[in-house]
């Protein structure tokens, strides 16, 4: 691992250390997926006899919450999360995000958009200024890639699809660069409206709550701002 990974390593743990205080006892909490998540997971392992159980978007994130000894619910078994906890690949100004580099957008979007908060957590290198520099994660059933494909070209993307690899709901995923993000919110729901696509990673219109960035310290935003600063 660079140097550099390192410090991002460092960055999204005390990014989580700090979301875990938000944790309430005797809560169900909504947890994402990824390297900021897994780290949150293991901080979270000490609680896990104060809080009844997680509600988690990805099978890593659960082998994850069943190593830490947390009970694992499903969404339909339970009542929605009160906090939902996730990292996020780039997120602006307003906390719209790019999500979903780690596969697991259309379950994370259920889930944020089921719990009352969602809770972003990242190191300082996810802030961008205007979405679009990462690749938009689409996922789509696999008869509809070429046909999704071909309406992501008309939007003006470039699409890629993501290897051979099935998501964990059984679809195949496509990355896209080069798309308009003058406007996320339209852009979630034009990318929705093409036949085949079961989600986007465009978080706009269930944006994040409050935002944990850590960098040389920690800041907790608990609303948008104009600007990073
Ligand atoms: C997974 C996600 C992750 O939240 C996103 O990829 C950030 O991951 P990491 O915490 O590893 O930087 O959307 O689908």
């Amino acid at each position: 691992m660079s140097a550099t990974d390192d410090k991002k390593l460092l960055q999204k743990r005390a990014a989580a250390a700090t979301a875990l205080t938000l944790v309430r006892p005797g809560e169900i909490i909504g947890i994402g997926s990824g390297s900021t998540v897994a780290e949150f997971i293991r901080l979270l392992a000490p609680l896990a006899p104060q809080i009844p159980g997680v509600v988690v978007a990805s099978s890593a994130s659960e082998k994850l919450a069943l190593a830490a000894s947390l009970r694992v619910f499903s969404l339909n078994d339970v009542a929605p999360p009160v906090l939902y906890f996730d990292g996020a690949d780039e997120i602006d100004p307003r906390f719209c995000m790019i999500k979903g580099g780690g596969a697991a957008l259309t379950r994370e979007k259920v889930i944020a958009s089921a719990s009352g908060r969602f809770i972003c957590m990242v190191d300082e290198s996810k802030l961008v200024a205007e979405l679009g520099a990462f690749a938009l994660p689409v996922e789509v059933i696999p008869m509809a890639m070429r046909f999704v494909m071909s309406k992501l070209k008309l939007l003006g993307g470039t699409p890629r699809l993501r290897g051979d690899s099935l998501t964990d709901n059984g679809n195949l995923l496509i990355d896209v660069s080069g798309l308009n993000y003058s406007n996320p919110e339209a852009l979630e729901r034009e990318v929705n409206s093409i036949p085949g696509v079961v989600c986007n990673g465009v978080f706009a219109l269930r944006r994040a709550d409050e935002l944990i960035i850590a960098g040389d310290t920690v800041r907790h935003l608990r609303a948008p701002v104009s600007q990073w600063k």
